[in-house]
């Protein structure tokens, strides 16, 4: 596996997960229109507080930097699930967020209350889950605080 900051190269590839349907199921599924997409794009390769990472022709991980948070997010389009990228990637985007922001002091991962494949791959990559009571079911607030 490999996991390699995007370019500008990648912003059709991106593009297409965010409107894969599946993405669109777990989030609010709205399809995005390509001129927001290229100024999110845009936005995310100039700020320093961000990091999209793009794990091979497979999928992507967020990174993104608040105070001494960093909230990770990660995709692997469906075909390409269950050969362990996945997991691998989480486990190199963790050590590289707290490489690349050494003054954090924590990296969490929202993960939906029935998502167990999510909240066990994350307890694997040695995070602990936090169950939040939010709204009918809640969420995990999944924390890794070892650098
Ligand atoms: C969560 C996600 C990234 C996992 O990617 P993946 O490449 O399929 O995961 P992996 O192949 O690395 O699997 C990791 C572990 O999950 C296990 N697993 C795989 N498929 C599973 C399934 N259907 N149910 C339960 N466990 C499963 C694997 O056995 C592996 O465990 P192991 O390390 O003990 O062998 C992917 O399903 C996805 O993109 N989902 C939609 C977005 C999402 O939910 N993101 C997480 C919230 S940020």
């Amino acid at each position: 596996m490999t996991l390699a900051p995007a370019t500008s190269k990648d912003i059709k590839k991106v593009f297409d997960w965010r409107n894969s349907l599946d993405i669109r199921r777990k989030g609010n599924g709205q399809k995005v229109e390509w001129a927001e997409h290229k100024r999110w794009y845009d936005s995310v390769l100039a700020d320093k507080d961000k990091l999209l990472l793009i794990i091979e022709e497979a999928g992507a991980v967020r990174l993104e930097r608040e105070g001494k948070q960093c909230e990770i997010s990660v995709y692997v389009c469906e075909h390409k699930r269950g050969q362990g990228l996945g997991k691998a990637a989480i486990e190199e985007a963790t050590r590289l967020a707290f490489c690349t922001w050494p003054s954090i002091d924590e990296i969490i991962a929202i993960v939906k209350y029935g998502n167990h494949k999510s909240r066990l791959i994350f307890l694997n990559c040695g995070y602990l889950a936090e169950y939040v009571a939010d709204g009918k079911d809640g969420f995990y607030r999944m924390v890794n605080r070892e650098r």
